[in-house]
């Protein structure tokens, strides 16, 4: 089986690649810049069918949250429009997508734990921009699953584990 993922670099594609090397009857193909730009949506299409995927998994997204404040539409061209266009690559390949999505489709605000089925209501560009992604993705391929997750760690790229472990070896105190 191949599976296609996007973000060659990303923590996501990275630790596919690395779990693909041990996976028996499984290829794992990750693509990014510049042949797949989800800013450029002309790029999409032919890069995901040029990979011939059984799968994709979009894990590719404009993921700085801050930064997203500055650059609405940055964030919207690649976490919205390019998010569907590889929902859409996929469909037209005839095989399903698995998106990466994010808690901060919530507000947060919800005394427990959220299910599928709470209401949406983000309060950030980069939450409103990965929401606007999910239905972008629900629209163009009927076979989709969107896993909204809260925190991705491993051991590429930043995350807030490196960064507690690098914060926690080099001063007494973290505020
Ligand atoms: N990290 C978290 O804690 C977290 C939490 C919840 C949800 N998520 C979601 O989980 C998914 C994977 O996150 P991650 O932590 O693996 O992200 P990441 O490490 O920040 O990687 C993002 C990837 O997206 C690529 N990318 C950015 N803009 C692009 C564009 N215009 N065209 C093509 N590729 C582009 C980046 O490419 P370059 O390497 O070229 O920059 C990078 O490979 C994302 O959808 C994110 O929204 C992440």
């Amino acid at each position: 089986m191949r599976l296609v993922v996007t973000g060659r670099d990303g923590q996501v594609a990275a630790s596919l690649l690395e779990a693909g090397q041990a996976a028996a009857g499984v290829e794992v193909i990750a693509i990014g810049r510049p042949q797949l730009d989800l800013a450029r949506p002309d790029t999409v299409i032919e890069a995901i069918a040029a990979a011939k995927p059984d799968i994709v998994v979009s894990a590719a997204a404009y993921t700085a949250v801050d930064q997203a404040e500055d650059e609405p539409d940055l964030a919207f061209a690649v976490n919205a429009v390019g998010a569907g266009k590889v929902a859409q690559a996929a469909a037209e390949l005839g095989v399903p997508i698995i998106h990466l999505s994010t808690d901060y489709v919530f507000d947060g605000t919800a005394p427990g734990a959220y299910v599928e089925t709470d209401a949406t209501a983000p309060r950030s560009v980069y939450g409103a921009s990965k929401l606007a992604g999910e239905q972008a993705v629900a629209s163009a391929n009927p076979r989709h699953l969107i896993l909204r997750t809260a925190w991705v760690y491993s051991p590429f790229g930043k995350n807030f584990v490196k960064t507690m472990l690098r914060l926690a070896a080099d001063r007494e105190e973290i505020a």
